[in-house]
């Protein structure tokens, strides 16, 4: 079950676990922490056309079984990763996918375009879930903006296309079936599911604004479960789980169910390494009931 596994388009990895956008950078620290070797795919930050500062802190809160968000995308933009980062893959043994952000599908098609051209870059995955910038949530809730986004991408880049799926919508196989009809080689789910901490001391929620945030980790893993049965049972294209895997008997359970591949996010945090073990005992046959 830890072999080999191809998601299609010329994407094949190592073994079937990666770790998951916003919760390992580009890579480098879990490099010079020797976290690397064994892992399937490293899905980098979400990388947008512009540089962006993210939103001012305080910007993540913990609660019971995992925490919530909300970075506002912060990262240096598509131009330094192709040009400074990618150079810094070359040779590493997970294959790096480049998630990808926007405000409008313009911006998806650019930052596609831009790293179309770079080998180092394994693939690309679509971002349409965010649910901190307005218009990305309009895109991952809605079949038909959702399959154009995946559309206009497809028609600047050969590489393998992975749309990564938000949870909050009522009928998560209806966005799939479009992105798939759109061009997409696979899905990935799920993005973050929408929550919010109230702190009753401040009278307010605990993160500025409206309080809104992406609850991720062990909480969210009988949900992010539910959303890719359905996923599996709708589409003909792999699916990539993810949502509170923080074991190898978690990450076999979402094979079990069908998935093709699994990310780790949160678990990250506080056990770095726990996604290279993963795939380590995956691939010893350990992680079985
Ligand atoms: C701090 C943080 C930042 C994240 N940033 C991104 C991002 O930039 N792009 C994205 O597609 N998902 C992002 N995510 C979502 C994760 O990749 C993952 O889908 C989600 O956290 C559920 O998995 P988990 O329960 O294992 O964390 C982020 C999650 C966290 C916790």
């Amino acid at each position: 079950m830890g072999g080999e596994v191809v998601i299609g388009r010329g994407l094949t990895l190592d073994n079937p676990v990666g770790a998951a956008s916003g919760t390992f950078g580009y890579g480098f620290e879990a490099e010079r922490m020797g976290n690397l070797a064994g892992l399937g795919a490293v899905f980098t930050k979400g990388t947008t056309v512009d540089p962006r500062p993210g939103n001012a802190p305080p910007r993540i809160a913990e609660v019971p079984g995992g925490m919530l968000n909300s970075i506002g995308l912060q990262n240096p933009g598509v131009e330094v990763v192709a040009s400074e980062y990618a150079p810094r893959w070359r040779g590493w043994a997970p294959r790096v996918i480049v998630n990808v952000a926007g405000a409008t599908i313009e911006d998806y098609v650019r930052v596609c375009q831009r790293l179309d051209p770079v080998p180092e870059v394994a693939a690309v995955e679509l971002n349409i879930s965010c649910p901190n910038i307005a218009h990305g949530l309009d895109l991952g809730v809605d079949p038909r903006a959702a399959a154009a986004c995946t559309r206009a991408v497809r028609a600047v880049t050969g590489k393998a296309l992975i749309v990564k799926l938000t949870p909050n919508v009522t009928d998560i196989a209806e966005i799939g079936r479009a992105v798939q009809d759109g061009g997409a080689d696979a899905v990935s789910a799920v993005n973050t599911y929408l929550g919010l901490k109230w702190s009753s001391n401040r009278g307010r929620p605990v993160l500025p604004g409206a309080g809104m945030a992406g609850l991720s980790g062990p909480a969210i893993k009988p949900l992010a479960m539910a959303a890719v049965a359905r996923l599996v049972a709708a589409l003909s294209i792999p699916v990539i789980g993810i949502g509170g895997i923080a074991s190898a008997e978690d990450a076999r359970e979402f094979l079990e169910l069908g998935a093709r591949a699994v990310q780790i996010g949160t678990a990250n945090f506080y056990r770095p390494g726990i996604a290279a073990a993963c795939a380590a005992e995956l691939q010893n046959g350990r992680g079985a009931a």
